[in-house]
């Protein structure tokens, strides 16, 4: 099987072009990570890819708070494989950096977690390129030459739920604040004869 991207982005463009978008600094990061937590489903499989640093874990920090995890539960799991977090639903959260040999995976019961009650969120996704079920979303996070706090950010899905997920992800946040106030509708006028002196 070939690379983990290039096997997604023949099959989750959906005929659109690749789906991508820059977060411009750490909190915006996590705040992609907290919209993706809002939406994430039982099943969901997201596939975190990227370098050192690139800031897996700072979207997975996002993500459990988007889905209800107790803040500051999140670290990177430096010896565990695996780690749940419980939240609006469990939030199993990989980092397979440190992955001896698929043996190892298995006896972590991370392929147990694939399709169940949880969202699963997997950092270095691309060491189990061919594990991998058919259907998940690849996130893959680099860096923007010159600008050391942005990111740009790949998102590859495979199947129609994960498509849906990268599409409300890439969707544009309505502004909020003064300048989206200046541009709320009128309010409603005041019926005929109202506010109108009375006869005398
Ligand atoms: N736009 C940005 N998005 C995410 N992180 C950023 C951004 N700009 C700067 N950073 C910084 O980059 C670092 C990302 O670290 P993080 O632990 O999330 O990376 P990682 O991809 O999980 O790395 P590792 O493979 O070592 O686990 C943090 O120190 C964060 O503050
Ligand atoms: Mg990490």
């Amino acid at each position: 099987m070939g690379p983990l991207g290039a096997r997604a982005a023949g099959s989750g463009g959906a005929g659109r072009g690749p789906l991508a978008l820059t977060s411009r600094s750490a909190a915006a990061t996590t705040r992609l990570g907290i919209r993706l937590g809002r939406l994430l489903r039982p099943g969901d499989l997201v596939a975190l890819v990227g370098d050192l640093g690139a800031g897996k874990t700072q979207l997975t920090r996002g993500a459990c708070e988007g889905a209800g995890v107790a803040a500051g539960a999140v670290s990177s799991p430096t010896f565990a494989i695996v780690q749940t977090y419980p939240g609006r639903l469990p939030v199993h959260h990989a980092d397979l950096y440190r992955l001896g040999d698929l043996d190892e995976l298995h006896a972590t019961g991370f392929m147990d977690l694939l399709g169940g009650d949880g969202a699963l969120l997997v950092e270095w996704a691309d060491r189990i390129a061919g594990w991998l079920p058919p259907e998940h979303l690849i996130l893959r996070l680099s860096e923007v030459a010159g600008h050391p706090s942005w990111r740009r950010v790949e998102l590859l899905p495979a199947g129609a739920r994960h498509q849906a997920l990268a599409r409300a992800l890439t969707r544009p946040v309505p502004r909020s604040g003064p300048a989206a106030e200046a541009k709320a509708p009128p309010r409603a006028r005041p019926r005929a004869g109202a506010g109108r002196r009375p006869p005398r």
